[in-house]
């Protein structure tokens, strides 16, 4: 299987694009590191996964929590000896409202957790993926990061900066053997949805529907692969051909 021998982090597993992706992986060999503050859907999903595989660890994280984070990454290191592939996937965006009602404090949860959260796992394995010469890193950002999303502003902004992080990162470790992509879904089946390839009609699309959760994790799955290796710095929209809003 392609990924065997391949270690994957995933953050946000335990439901939607996150838990897809996991599904995916698992099916294709990898071993699996899953962090989510979420750790009862995580101890679901776990038993899921274990029908492809039992190398599967994983972790009650809010990545947010530099030190947690930390942690967690030092633990999954020290049992899996590598990280080859890291999603960033976990993020807050059910958060809707005009410019001037959003707090303060709002903007700052969601610069914490989708913005800085992705910073903190980053550098907690960056390192080791330079030693090792080798490393795939996809950040989940969105189609509002691009176009900008009336009433979430703060969310557009966190992803926005996701976009253009990945893009000055690559330019930094493309050469030494780390991929840094972004993948942008616009809308996406509702995460609470069980099956992987539920979709709905969305007006949003050209094509009609939303995305699945396994059509954007077969995207990242494609970016983690050696079919992709010679795409870095790219941010890749997943959806559906947008109505731009
Ligand atoms: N669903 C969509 O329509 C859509 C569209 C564009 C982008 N996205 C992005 O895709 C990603 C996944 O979204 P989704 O809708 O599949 O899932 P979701 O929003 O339902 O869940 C995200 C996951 O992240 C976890 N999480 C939240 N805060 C966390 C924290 N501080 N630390 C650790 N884990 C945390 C949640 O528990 C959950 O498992 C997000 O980054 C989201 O912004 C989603």
């Amino acid at each position: 299987m392609k990924f065997n021998n391949r270690v994957v982090l995933i953050t946000g597993a335990s439901t939607g694009i996150g838990k897809a992706t996991a599904i995916k992986f698992a099916q294709n060999g990898a071993k699996l590191i899953l962090l989510d503050v979420d750790f009862e859907k995580l101890q679901t999903v776990k038993e899921q996964l274990s029908q492809y595989t039992s190398d599967v660890m994983i972790y009650h994280c809010d990545i947010s929590d530099e030190a947690s984070v930390n942690r967690v990454t030092k633990d999954a290191l020290d049992q899996f000896g590598k990280i080859d592939v890291l999603v960033n996937n976990a993020g807050l965006w059910r958060n809707y409202d005009l410019f001037q009602h959003i707090s303060s404090d709002t903007w700052k949860k969601l610069i914490d957790v989708n913005l800085m959260g992705t910073v903190y796992v980053t550098k907690a394995v960056l390192e080791q993926m330079l030693d090792n010469g080798y490393g795939r890193i996809i950040n989940v950002a969105s189609v509002a990061g691009v176009y900008g999303n009336a009433n979430m502003t703060h969310y557009s902004a966190t992803k926005g900066a996701i976009i253009a992080m990945t893009k000055a990162l690559a330019k930094e470790v493309s050469s030494k053997g780390v991929l840094v992509n972004c993948v942008s879904p616009g809308s996406v089946s509702p995460a609470e949805k069980d099956d992987v390839d539920y979709y709905q009609d969305s007006n949003l699309a050209f094509m009609g529907r939303t995305g699945t959760t396994m059509e954007n994790a077969n995207l990242i799955y494609f970016l983690a692969s050696d079919e992709a290796s010679y795409i870095s710095g790219q941010n890749i929209q997943i959806d559906g051909c947008r109505k731009k809003q």
